[in-house]
């Protein structure tokens, strides 16, 4: 369920008009809805309420402090991969103490500052890894909570770029090394804490079975750590996929009662009642990372239609946001759904590439697509783009990024500002 509808033939962002934001703060224009990254956030932690667990927010899926508040009022975790997450969760109220520090490249600078913040564990990506965590932890006087990344080997069927646990991606340790690797650890490493085990197999995931066979396939794995090593948490990662496609119609319970249950998406509620049973034996505290899951649905990119231009072979309706903006589409031929923000009077329907001002070919929100029709000087969404929208964004020729609001429910806020034209110059000598 998501918080965008039609009202009075205008899209809204809960109680708020997207035609009046737009209006008051331009465009392009990000629109976030609070009682949808809420929802989701508790619907996710209910359907895992049958074992002892935590929610770990992945943070790069959207960072803005205000996102990350009200996610750390919730009691969330947090999932990081850079010292400037560690310090965005802070500065949002975010514990410490419950953050996890993912990630293949971590600089001494990052490992220093998150021992002394105290989070809760490293999640290590390598042998290489874990012995320099334990000579900077010894060079500090302290001990480095670690939980090393199993990659199980298994096919998240994804896209390539986001397909994480198959042995020729860059992340974890192979299956075979982990028991081994620990047992090193426990010999060799002195400043490490065995604290847990880890394991993401990829982002988008929109059947069950990836899940099940990871959960199934790492499970004794992980109930050997524990008894061996006394480990206390299994990471079981994130990505949970999320519905791009009729991204506006699936945010009303009518939609959802319309597909066959074959035909329903993966729903949490599913999520839960597959993985809680496979897990809840194992005496380990269960962490998720979700990201897209908690935000993607809550998010729309408002822009405005600034031209059509009518090729040979194509009619473009160029807008006034670019793949700088949102980079999604191009990048992995991400689909997002496209509405106006004003419900056409008729059906009427184009068929058109909507494009950005980016001087790239790859500069296009959808290619060939039917939609409802819409003219210069309209405003549309783009809709789904809670999720690793701005937190991708760039300056790319020269373009400030975009401002960012939160709603909830009738109250609109900026919780980011436009940025400047002397902005894009800051810093520069
Ligand atoms: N944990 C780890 C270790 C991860 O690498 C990721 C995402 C997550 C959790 C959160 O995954 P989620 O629940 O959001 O699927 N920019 C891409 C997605 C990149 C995902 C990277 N890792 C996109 O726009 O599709």
């Amino acid at each position: 369920m998501h918080g965008f509808c039609y009202r009075n033939e205008s899209l809204h962002c809960e109680d708020v008009d997207l035609q009046a934001l737009a209006a008051e703060h331009g465009t392009p224009l990000y629109v976030y809805s609070a009682g949808t990254i809420l929802d989701h956030y508790r619907r996710l932690d209910a359907a895992l309420a049958g074992v002892d667990h935590e929610v770990a927010y992945a943070v790069k899926a959207n960072s803005n402090l205000s996102v990350l508040r009200l996610l750390a009022n919730e009691g969330a975790g947090f999932d990081i991969v850079s010292g400037g997450e560690l310090f965005r969760v802070i500065k949002a109220g975010g514990d410490p103490a419950h953050c996890t520090f993912a990630g293949v490249g971590k600089t001494r600078d990052e490992i220093v500052y998150a021992l002394e913040q105290g989070i809760y564990s490293f999640n290590v990506e390598s042998a290489e890894e874990l012995r320099y965590l334990n000579q900077v932890a010894g060079e500090l006087g302290v001990t480095a909570p670690a939980a090393v990344r199993v990659n199980p080997n298994v096919d998240a069927k994804t896209h390539k770029y986001i397909s994480t646990g198959k042995s020729e991606n860059k992340f974890g340790v192979d299956f075979e090394a982990i028991a081994g690797l620990y047992d090193m650890a426990a010999r060799d490493l002195p400043h490490i804490r065995l604290r847990g085990l880890q394991m993401h197999i990829g982002s988008q995931l929109t059947s069950i079975s990836p899940f099940i066979e990871a959960v199934e396939k790492v499970a004794p794995l992980a109930r050997l750590l524990k008894e061996k090593h006394g480990i206390e948490f299994w990471s079981i990662g994130g990505g949970i996929g999320i519905i791009y496609q009729e991204s506006l119609e699936s945010g009303s319970i009518d939609w959802w009662e319309k597909q066959s249950e074959q035909d329903r998406p993966l729903t949490i509620e599913q999520y839960g009642r597959e993985i809680v049973p496979r897990v809840k034996d194992l005496g380990l505290k269960i962490l998720l990372e979700p990201g897209r899951f908690i935000v993607g649905n809550a998010g729309v990119l408002v822009t405005r239609c600034l031209y059509e231009k009518k090729g040979a072979a194509k009619t473009f309706r160029i807008v006034d946001a670019g793949m700088n903006d949102l980079i999604r589409p191009a990048l992995y031929e991400g689909h997002h759904e496209i509405v106006p923000l004003k419900q056409p009077a008729t059906d009427g329907r184009v068929t058109v590439d909507v494009v950005g001002p980016i001087c790239e070919s790859g500069d296009f929100f959808c290619q060939n697509r039917e939609l409802p029709d819409f003219q210069p000087g309209d405003c549309i969404a783009l809709m789904s783009a809670g999720a690793y929208g701005f937190v991708m964004a760039s300056n790319y020729n020269s373009r400030p990024l975009p401002a960012e609001i939160l709603v909830e429910g009738g109250t609109a806020t900026v919780i980011r500002k436009r940025q400047t034209l002397d902005d894009l110059v800051a810093g520069e000598l």
